[in-house]
């Protein structure tokens, strides 16, 4: 069973119930080793506000997303509203507001990889992991999104996971590439 979702960015958040900013505090909400990057980006930019997106990359970094009570903790560590840190999120598509699998594969749909086999190397990795964008195989290993151009439409079709992208895509090589990071993860080793 998949777990169905239409946001192909992930980067807003699901509708629920919002959580009260005065449920969460942040001091002891937050890790020591979370709050000790906070306060070493804010240190070095001009204002505890300007650390926003680098805040929510590094809690995103130790627990895969930003859950609310996330958003709301780094929002309260920053003395900034929520609803401010809730646009930066917003606007920034490699920060997740919902939960993602161990490996997040954003695809290339831009125009050059379009006309250099998306069709088929998006085909490639549906079948293979039996999901469609926005969706997270059952094992928890992959969620697939969309991406607009990743920089490399010389070396087109492209994909990025994990920060680390992948150029001139084949349906061979897209097979070996998820079936390595999942026996990475089978293996424990990321
Ligand atoms: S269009 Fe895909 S990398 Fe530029």
């Amino acid at each position: 069973m998949n777990n169905n979702n239409n946001d192909f960015s992930l980067n807003q958040r699901i509708p629920s119930v919002m959580i009260a900013d005065e449920e969460v505090d942040f001091n002891q909400y937050l890790s020591s080793a979370e709050m000790s990057a906070i306060e070493h980006e804010v240190s070095i930019m001009e204002t505890r506000e300007s650390v926003g997106i680098e805040a929510l990359k590094i809690v995103q970094q130790h627990r895969g997303w930003i859950s609310d009570d996330s958003l709301i903790a780094i929002a309260q560590c920053l003395n900034i509203s929520s609803a401010q840190l809730e646009g930066v999120a917003t606007f920034y598509n490699l920060i997740y507001r919902q939960k993602v699998g161990h490996y997040v594969i954003h695809l290339c749909d831009s125009i050059s990889c379009h006309l250099t086999g998306y069709d088929e190397i998006l085909n490639v990795i549906k079948q293979h992991l039996n999901i469609v964008y926005g969706q997270t195989t059952s094992d928890g290993q992959f969620t697939l999104l969309s991406n607009v151009c990743l920089g490399s439409c010389d070396k087109s079709p492209a994909m990025m996971i994990g920060g680390k992208h992948y150029h001139s895509l084949t349906s061979d090589s897209v097979v070996a590439i998820l079936n390595g990071l999942s026996q990475n993860v089978g293996e424990g080793n990321d």
